[in-house]
């Protein structure tokens, strides 16, 4: 069974746990990047918005994009309740390839980028909407065995670092550092979860 982002999940989305998650992802990237009023950042698969609405009051605009309509009915509707104070914001119903502009000061995604098939085409087109000098945020799973999604399969079972750093190198991105930022523990089991920050080239 693949995973479903469905309405039941969405609006069960926001659970304590994924919520501790975010913030600690949000936490490490304001560690390590200037937010400021002048930058423009995108939110991939951002489901109901738990990243980038925190991110939101520190930048210029925000950028939100997901293939989940349910998800992003809950980021609409939390958006438009002012959960958080807002920059401006666009929410985009699809994939990466809804978006051409080539204006993206930072692109962050916690935990979609193991939903996705084509993790190289995606960081290609990744590397096509940031700016030179711009940064990627990558949070997920490292490698794991398979466990995490219980009964539900997904296209990567975590990542191996080296092998995302070489997909990434691969894309006129150089990587600045990755680290464990977050353990889960579920089950009697640790799923450890990186963050990784990379720059796009200079060209
Ligand atoms: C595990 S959820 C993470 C949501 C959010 N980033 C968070 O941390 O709460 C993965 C999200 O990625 C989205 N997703 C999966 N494949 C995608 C794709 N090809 N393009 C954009 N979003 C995608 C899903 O719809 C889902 O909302």
């Amino acid at each position: 069974m693949t995973t479903e982002f469905n309405r039941e999940k969405a609006i069960s989305w926001d659970s304590p746990l994924k919520v501790e998650i975010s913030s600690k992802f949000v936490s490490e990237m304001k560690k390590n990047i200037n937010f400021g009023k002048s930058l423009k950042v995108m939110d991939f698969g951002c489901g109901t918005g738990l990243v980038g609405l925190n991110i939101a009051p520190l930048v210029k605009s925000v950028v939100f994009i997901d293939t989940s309509k349910a998800m992003l009915e809950v980021l609409q509707h939390k958006a438009e309740n002012k959960q958080k104070p807002s920059a401006s914001y666009k929410i985009i119903h699809g994939s990466i390839d809804r978006y051409t502009s080539k204006d993206i000061d930072v692109l962050f995604t916690l935990m979609a980028l193991h939903h996705i098939e084509d993790t190289q085409a995606t960081i290609e087109r990744f590397a096509s909407i940031i700016k030179p000098g711009g940064v990627l945020v990558i949070g997920d799973l490292n490698e794991e065995d398979g466990l995490f999604h219980g009964t539900e399969s997904v296209p990567h079972n975590g990542f191996y670092i080296p092998q995302l750093a070489q997909e990434l190198e691969n894309s006129d991105f150089d990587v600045v550092k990755t680290y464990t930022f977050n353990t889960i523990k579920r089950d009697h089991k640790e799923y450890e979860q990186f963050i990784l920050f990379a720059k796009k080239r200079l060209k």
